[in-house]
């Protein structure tokens, strides 16, 4: 005889897990969240039958994008400029940073950053650069512990505010004013278990979407509260634009990923929206509306896998009980980093739960992003490269990705 299993732990069942069930049942909490009202109202979309695809001929639904906006490196420059220093990016997820008194170092955008979390607990972004004569401050890929960061060379030392707390022989530098030597600080938000970042100091930033409707949804996901299980940086040969193609349509669901993720949805079954230029996503296995309540958020996370598409360039895939983050850092026309970071409920208490989550890991990051999703984006700039076609058609599927171009085009 078999127990039903509380709803939190029939979820782990959707991704073939249920082996691990019984020594996870008392490792994890479900959070009493609840979906914002734009997450239900994609469930109800989907659930009225609403998000049929069109399929007459003709029916100005099919569009086609230009194959240079992936090859051309003026453009790219320009999308530099306009979208990736002009707007807030997400560049780690709070959980980086979970303690106060720790720093990290972040050089994916091209700026020199270090991320603080100070003694108060807030987060900073400042240049990693001394105020002394500009010597690069900090190496740390990994967090570490920083009650004070200390440059190499003279030991000026700085806290996690970015003040200029002291520096040797202070005699010899007669009238200097310390707070006119802090740390170069940029713009920067935490919100929606987020750590977002203006690039450039000279600009100003609209947080107005990342602190508001965007952290609302992320919140009701409980990214603010989880535990980072793993990151890893991926080095995909490829536009950055293809890499967010790719989580913009559901078309190659069944296709791409028939060996691993295509079991646990329908075919193109799937509604989405905006939040100003960001788009959400909702895509489901087939489900039976009179069976599942939608606004229970075990129940509808258990049938639907909620992904957010940010300008410019982040991903969040929130699977039944996991959730990924992925940071797109370009390096030019056709080379981009990725970097993944996985959030689990909480840290494993036990060895069975650092396999499951680990297993987790292996498929979602290894197999489904970093063989499957990055492959075919390295396989298409490869194509687009060749100089072969002009432009890539979009059927009615593949309409997200057209929105987002749009949105990428009104920026430029
Ligand atoms: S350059 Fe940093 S202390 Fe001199
Ligand atoms: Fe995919």
């Amino acid at each position: 005889m078999t127990t039903p299993l509380p709803a939190p732990f029939k979820a782990l069942a959707f991704f073939g897990l249920s082996s691990a069930l019984p020594s996870l049942a008392m490792d994890i909490i479900a959070p009493p969240l609840r979906p914002t009202s734009g997450q239900i109202a994609l469930a109800r979309r989907i659930a009225r039958g609403a998000e049929q695809p069109a399929t007459e001929p003709n029916s100005d639904c099919t569009t086609a994008i230009d194959a240079a906006v992936y090859t051309d490196p003026d453009r790219f420059v320009r999308e530099m400029d306009c979208l990736f220093r002009a707007m807030p990016i997400a560049v780690a997820v709070s959980a980086l940073l979970p303690k106060a008194n720790s720093a990290v170092t972040h050089d994916g955008f091209g700026v020199p950053l270090i991320l603080t979390r100070d003694r108060q607990e807030r987060v900073h972004a400042f240049l990693n650069v001394c105020r002394h004569r500009g010597t690069r401050l900090l190496d740390a890929d990994e967090v570490v512990s920083a009650p004070r960061i200390i440059c190499p060379y003279h030991a000026w030392a700085y806290a996690g505010d970015g003040r200029l707390t002291g520096l040797p022989r202070p005699e010899t530098f007669p009238g200097l004013d310390k707070e006119t030597r802090r740390l170069m600080e940029l713009p920067v938000r935490e919100a929606g278990g987020m750590i977002w970042v203006g690039l450039d100091r000279n600009r100003d930033y609209d947080f107005s979407l990342v602190e508001g409707p965007l952290a609302a949804d992320f919140d009701a996901l409980g990214l603010s509260g989880m535990h980072l299980y793993a990151r890893r940086t991926h080095h995909v040969p490829g536009n950055w634009k293809l890499i967010m193609d790719a989580f913009l349509e559901s078309y190659h669901v069944q296709r791409l990923h028939r060996n691993t993720l295509a079991r646990f949805f329908a075919d193109g079954e799937g509604a989405g929206d905006m939040i100003g230029p960001h788009q959400r996503s909702l895509v489901t296995r087939d489900f039976d509306a009179d069976e599942v309540d939608i606004e229970d958020w075990e129940q509808l996370r258990r049938v639907g896998t909620y992904t957010y598409q940010m300008l410019p360039g982040t991903v969040i895939v929130a699977s039944p009980d996991y959730v990924n983050v992925m940071t797109l850092m370009p390096q030019d026309v056709r080379n981009t980093l990725v970097e993944d970071f996985m959030l689990i409920p909480e840290a494993p208490q036990t060895e069975k739960a650092e396999q499951h989550w680990a297993r987790s890991w292996q498929l979602l990051d290894g197999q489904v992003f970093g063989q499957e999703d990055f492959g075919a984006v390295a396989l298409g700039q490869r194509g687009l490269d060749s100089g072969a076609v002009g432009e890539m058609v979009l059927g009615t599927l593949e309409q997200g990705i057209r929105r987002f171009h749009d949105e990428v085009e009104k920026r430029l």
